[in-house]
């Protein structure tokens, strides 16, 4: 047995604002930073291992779900899984340095001890989506969520149709998982990649992700709706672009999946700040069919 990690006290912990939450929820281990490593000048890709091996061959999670990491007497935070689920207790989280806890974290070393609570919230139902071909689609920081069904998907490529990835960032720059794009095309997927200020040294597409999205659109024709599941990570202001013109294509809302990252304190269903009505994101998402996405009031 490995010490239980103390939970950091937040004043919403002791008032239960929504019944019937698992006990699993409570799940806190102690683990620890095996590796950093510097993926622009924002972000950073934390691997982190459960210290116990039992716990971690026993810590399991879908894509899309998220974990709450935890500096003792500095606070915690969520944030989404980066890496396989076949990979169990081994997480990759990806990292920028935003505020409090983020920047502490942006200057710790390798070894140093964190808490990880969870795996929690709603996931990327990718074994429903066997046989259909994949649209991942990210913006920014969205290929951090998008990583892990990615991964999934590579893993069992065969049980998938044909797999592309558009994904977008600001600049060059702000690229993150650069050191993988080739690995990824060695699974037979069709990665591509825009900025919207292109540098001296970029030679790729620039302008909008929603460009590169015509065209793959229009690849199909009316076979898509039929066929394609789609998977949307990113800024809000994308969200409404890109799923308008999914739907305009014809795939129903049903088969495209958004992950909501809205404002998280506790993760568990009590602190009360995630909710829209009765919807707490961190219960009932962050992962939504963008049917459901859309009737919830203000949540894109
Ligand atoms: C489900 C989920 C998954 C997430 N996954 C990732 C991830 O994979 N990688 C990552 O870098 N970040 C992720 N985030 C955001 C991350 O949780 C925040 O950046 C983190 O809580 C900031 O903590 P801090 O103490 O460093 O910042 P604070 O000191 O609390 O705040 C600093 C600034 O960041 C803003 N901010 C803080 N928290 C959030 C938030 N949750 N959403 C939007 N703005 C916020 C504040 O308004 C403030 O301007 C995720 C958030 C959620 C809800
Ligand atoms: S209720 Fe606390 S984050 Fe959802």
């Amino acid at each position: 047995m490995t010490n239980r990690v103390t939970p950091y006290d937040t004043p919403g912990r002791h008032g239960r604002c929504r019944a019937g939450d698992p006990a699993s929820f409570e799940s806190s281990f102690q683990a620890e930073i095996t590796n950093i490593y510097s993926l622009t000048a924002r972000e950073k890709l934390y691997q982190i291992q459960l210290v116990d091996q039992e716990e971690r061959n026993r810590f399991m999670f879908r894509p899309g779900q998220f974990v709450m990491l935890e500096i003792p007497g500095i606070g915690e935070a969520p944030f989404s899984i980066s890496s396989s689920p076949l990979r169990h207790g081994n997480l990759e989280l990806c990292i920028r340095a935003v505020g409090n806890l983020t920047n502490f974290l942006d200057r710790v070393r390798r070894g140093c001890s964190v808490g990880i609570s969870g795996p929690f919230g709603t996931h990327f139902p990718v074994e429903n989506m066997h046989g259909q071909d994949i649209l991942l689609i990210a913006g920014g920081l969205g290929i951090v969520p998008l990583r892990s069904p990615l991964w999934e998907v590579l893993d069992n490529r065969n049980r998938y149709g044909t797999v592309d990835i558009i994904y977008g960032a600001k600049r060059p720059v702000e690229l993150l998982f650069t050191y993988q794009y080739e690995e990824w095309r060695q699974f037979d997927i069709n990665l591509q990649i825009t900025v919207d200020q292109g540098d001296k040294d970029w030679h790729g597409s620039v302008g909008l992700i929603t460009e590169i999205l015509k065209e793959r659109l229009n690849r199909d024709g009316d076979a898509l709706a039929a066929k394609t599941c789609a998977i949307v990570c990113g800024p809000p202001v994308m969200f409404h672009f890109v799923c308008d013109m999914l739907i305009k294509a014809g795939i129903p809302m049903q088969k495209i999946f958004v992950s909501l990252e809205r404002r998280m304190h506790c993760g568990r269903g009590k602190c009360c700040r995630c909710n829209i009505g009765s919807t707490y994101t961190c219960l009932d998402g962050p992962v939504f069919d963008y049917w459901s996405a859309m009737n919830l009031k203000e949540a894109i």
